[in-house]
């Protein structure tokens, strides 16, 4: 991948990044903790293709940032929504599902005690099935009507898990960013238009947030970017 502007002026000195281990340095989190979250959007900004997931828009280089990210997380934190639309499984690092009605998906069961965590409310509906299927200790009421993700992020720090790496979706992004949660957005632009009817990367009431670019690679016309929050 070529580094088109690097973090600092000794990254600039380097023209690519070739192995993981160099990406890993790049990707690195300049504080501990550090929540990142990491999307991928075409040129129009459609944050989906034509399956309505995002595997339909991603592509090689965007993967192979997507599973540094992976390699360097303590935990997975992910919409629920996300979940649902993406079939997600388990990950090497625990996933934390952050929903209102606190429903566990259907592949993430079973599975053994805090590698499934569920972020949510005191009024969820299915509350007492998630607290079944996942033992209560890794059902975090993190208040009444919505998550208090500052407080959720707080929780996944005590627990040692200070790379906290969240997957969206666009509703999880936006509300990370509201509540000032966020450090840093990593985002792939991959070199295609879609157009039709599709998410972007954010959604939900109107927000303003500046963000200050911090290093953008490039592969095969795929821009990969990091900013800060
Ligand atoms: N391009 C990308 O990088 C990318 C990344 C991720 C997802 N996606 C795509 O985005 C689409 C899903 O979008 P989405 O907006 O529905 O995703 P999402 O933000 O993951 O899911 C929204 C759902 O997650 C829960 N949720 C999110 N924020 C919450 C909060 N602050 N408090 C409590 N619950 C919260 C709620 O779940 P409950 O309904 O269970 O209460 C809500 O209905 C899919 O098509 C997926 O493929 C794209």
């Amino acid at each position: 991948m070529r580094v088109l502007i690097g973090p600092d002026a000794s990254r600039q000195a380097r023209p690519t990044v070739d192995t993981d281990e160099e990406l890993a340095e790049l990707y690195a989190a300049p504080a501990d903790p550090w929540l990142r979250v990491n999307m991928v959007s075409t040129v129009d900004g459609s944050a989906t293709g034509d399956s309505g997931r995002s595997g339909s828009i991603n592509n090689a280089a965007d993967k192979r940032v997507f599973d540094t990210l992976r390699r360097w997380a303590d935990v997975i934190v992910v919409g629920a929504g996300t979940a649902r639309a993406e079939g997600y499984g388990l990950a090497r690092s625990p996933i934390v599902l952050v929903s209102r009605r606190a429903e566990v998906p259907e592949k993430l069961r079973g599975a053994e005690p805090g590698q499934v965590l569920m972020a949510t409310c005191a009024h969820a509906e299915h509350l007492d099935e998630a607290r079944e299927l996942l033992g209560p200790d890794h059902v975090l009421v993190l208040g009444s009507h919505r998550v208090d993700l500052a407080e959720l992020r707080a929780r996944l720090v005590d627990k040692g898990w200070t790379h906290i790496l969240s997957e969206g979706g666009p509703h999880l992004l936006h509300d990370l960013v509201a509540q000032e949660v966020a450090d840093e957005l990593t985002c792939t632009f991959v070199p295609r238009l879609v157009a039709g009817t599709h998410p972007r990367i954010t959604d939900g009431p109107g927000l303003d947030v500046p963000l200050t670019l911090h290093s953008l690679l490039e592969e095969d016309g795929t821009l990969l970017g990091r900013w800060l929050l």
